[in-house]
């Protein structure tokens, strides 16, 4: 299982006993009496400390212990003589596995901008903020899979490379190893895919839905949890070209019980994340608030985990797209013509008025619902009204859609009406019309976005800071 970890050797009862420690250097303090050498592997956000004894080691040697060096450290774990830490390793020996020239690494004690750390994400991950977000980032991940597995649900691995747009939007990032400086035209003079790698035009998957639906079909309840590719020129906040969506997809769900499972399932994997990432959501909370210090009282957000145990311990607002709207109406930044976008029946929510719902209006997480069959997606099963679809989105505060998914419509007919309506050719979509063909069932399943969860569990506020290497338009270095 290799050395041990700085995380358990924290945890360990003093007994002058022998241990080696590996890892980098955070900070070197030399003092009088004493070097202070805080060591960090990234398996907590605690540093170990070592000490050594002035006149131990060669001044040398000592020159190449500077911060983002790596060193192996054996000595003797003992209780520690100053506050801050239980134990503290006495040096006998340090090796230097790497240095880290101090002139040139950029990664210094003391504090770096976002914006800053994400033009060397190569080496962020070694700072305290960014390995508190990878650990939780992780235990959600394992939280999703461990909610699914207890629930019965089976992970189904969906393509990555698709030939239809889930999402009818057009957002996609091509495959191809056509030569793009001599693309084979055909009589007509248009781009001849048949020579294309898969003989047709390819893809990245926007969503592994519609395969999903094919493993429901199967298995009764499957979930999928993988990369997802978005060409949308969005440079927000919010959105990625390359994110992490987790879709169960479960045959003999209506609407509400898919709601149900939406709301349970959000719960379940922040309470996993509240009790196993105590010390990071600690440390996270500590730097938001510190951060707040210069802000006015009245734009201080409230302390991360005051926000995420709020979320957990109450329930969600459920209310129709047709209800929001009326609210939206009567509201004062509506009547004060206030909100950038207007509003109306038939509108997609702006970012606005998601927020306006979430956090003035309702004050907690809203579960939106039937929205007009116009602005969402073919394959949501149609109300009896036929104006508006069985969708439901999961608005968060500070983050707004979380969550987006719907009934989906099992009737071969409508589902086919459906898909010649919005323009896409059914000849495309054979297999998954087909579903409605042998034996169809009601269905329903729904998308999270894995890095807005992750966004809203670590209360970062850009979701380029909440993936390793994050995907965005003019982005791809790493
Ligand atoms: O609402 P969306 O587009 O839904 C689907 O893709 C459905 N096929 C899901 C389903 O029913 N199985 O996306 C689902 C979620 C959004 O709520 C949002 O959290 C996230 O995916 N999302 C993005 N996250 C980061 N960057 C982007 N560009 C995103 N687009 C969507």
């Amino acid at each position: 299982m290799g050395p041990l970890q700085i995380k358990d050797i924290l945890q360990t009862s003093p007994e002058n006993q022998s241990v080696t420690v590996k890892g980098w250097v955070r900070t070197k303090r030399e003092s009088k009496n004493a070097i202070f050498i805080a060591l960090n592997d990234g398996s907590t956000i605690h540093n170990i400390q070592a000490v050594a004894e002035p006149g131990q080691f060669s001044a040398e040697l000592l020159s190449t212990v500077t911060t983002g060096s790596c060193l192996k450290i054996t000595g003797q774990l003992v209780e520690s003589q100053g506050s801050g830490q239980a134990v503290e390793v006495k040096i006998d020996d340090i090796l230097v596995y790497g240095t880290a020239d101090p002139e040139s690494f950029p990664l210094q004690p003391k504090k770096h901008s976002l914006e800053f750390l994400r033009e060397i994400a190569h080496l962020r991950p070694r700072t305290n903020t960014f390995s508190a977000i990878l650990r939780i980032r992780h235990a959600l991940a394992f939280a999703v899979h461990q909610y699914f597995n207890d629930g019965g649900f089976f992970y189904l691995h969906t393509p990555v490379i698709t030939a239809s747009d889930a999402e009818g939007a057009g957002e996609m990032f091509r495959v191809t190893t056509l030569d793009l400086n001599k693309l084979p035209r055909t009589e007509e003079g248009a781009i001849n895919f048949k020579e294309d790698f898969f003989g047709r035009e390819a893809n990245l998957t926007v969503s592994g839905q519609l395969e999903g639906e094919l493993g429901a079909m199967a298995l009764s309840k499957i979930y999928t949890f993988g990369p997802t590719f978005r060409a949308e020129n969005s440079n927000t906040t919010r959105h990625l070209a390359e994110f992490w969506m987790i879709e169960p997809e479960m045959a003999f769900f209506e609407l509400e019980d898919n709601m149900n499972l939406a709301e349970d399932f959000v719960k379940k994997v922040i309470t996993y994340a509240l009790i196993h990432c105590k010390d990071d959501l600690n440390f996270l909370q500590n730097r938001l608030a510190e951060e707040d210090k210069n802000k006015p009282q009245n734009e201080r957000s409230i302390p991360l985990l005051e926000k995420l145990s709020f979320v957990v311990d109450n329930p969600f607002e459920r209310l129709t797209y047709t209800e929001a709207i009326e609210i939206l109406l009567k509201s004062k930044p509506h009547k004060e013509k206030k909100f950038q976008y207007p509003v109306g029946w038939g509108i997609d929510l702006s970012s606005e008025h998601e927020r306006y719902l979430v956090e003035k209006h309702f004050k907690k997480p809203v579960i939106l619902t039937n929205y007009p069959k116009e602005i969402k997606s073919f394959y949501m099963k149609l109300d009896e009204d036929g104006k508006t679809v069985r969708a439901m989105d999961v608005l968060f505060p500070g983050i707004g859609e979380i969550i987006g998914g719907s009934q989906r419509e099992e009737d071969y007919d409508k589902l086919l009406g459906r898909v010649k309506e919005v323009g896409i050719d059914p000849d495309n979509l054979w297999w998954y019309l087909e579903t409605r063909k042998f034996g169809t069932a009601p269905h329903s399943g729904f998308g999270l976005g894995f890095e807005r969860l992750v966004l809203f569990v670590t209360g970062m506020s850009n979701i380029r800071d909440v993936i390793p290497f994050p995907r965005y338009p003019k982005s791809a270095e790493f």
